[in-house]
């Protein structure tokens, strides 16, 4: 297969994603009417927070909606993914680093640093839900989800990198971990993008 027909590819994977993940976006359209369409600040500042309906999701599955024209993963991890992702040495990662926008820049990449807390969770748990940029750190791609790859997280097939079930590059050219964006739980169902 070429590079292009990879991309295609992977784009063809991402607007299936997107179109599946529409329905659970509330805000950003229904904020849409009030853009004054004459105001780009007004536009931007509309669509640079989300409100994402994650009630429907079981532990193991996961939904991709676009935020700031880019693909974010929403999942909701399993036990084990999660045992996973806690026994590996973070020191031997290849990037070691969180990445996460809402903690600490230079914060190490344990699983707890890369999770997003519920409301009734306390600083530093370890939380189930794992939010992050659908982005590949090398290129660009849209990697594939649900446990692909050597590590059981996310396969970037592009070129090859694999992330484990936290969202970190564990093989491949990807130079840093998947990217955690500004997110915080509104209750126990919704979550905010931005
Ligand atoms: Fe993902 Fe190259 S863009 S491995």
């Amino acid at each position: 297969m070429s590079h292009a027909e990879d991309h295609e590819g992977t784009r063809r994977d991402f607007l299936y994603y997107a179109t599946a993940g529409a329905g659970t976006v509330a805000a950003g359209a229904a904020i849409w009417p009030l853009v004054n369409q004459m105001n780009p600040s007004a536009d931007v500042q509309a669509l640079s927070s989300i409100r994402v309906d994650v009630g429907g999701l079981e532990p193991g599955s996961q939904l991709t909606v676009k935020w700031l024209g880019k693909p974010v993963f929403i999942r909701r991890r399993t036990e084990t993914e999660m045992e996973a992702a806690n026994s590996v040495d973070v020191s031997t990662l290849p990037d070691p680093i969180a990445r996460n926008a809402n903690i600490d820049g230079t914060a190490p990449a344990t699983d707890a640093n890369r999770s997003l807390l519920t409301p009734d969770m306390e600083a530093g748990s370890d939380s189930e839900w794992l939010v992050m940029m659908g982005v590949c750190t090398h290129l660009g791609c849209v990697p594939l989800g649900d446990g692909a790859g050597e590590f059981g997280g996310w396969f970037c097939p592009c070129h090859g990198s694999h992330y484990d079930t936290a969202g970190r590059i564990r093989k491949g050219p990807a130079p840093t971990n998947l990217p955690v964006p500004p997110s915080s739980f509104d209750g126990d169902s919704t979550i905010i993008l931005g």
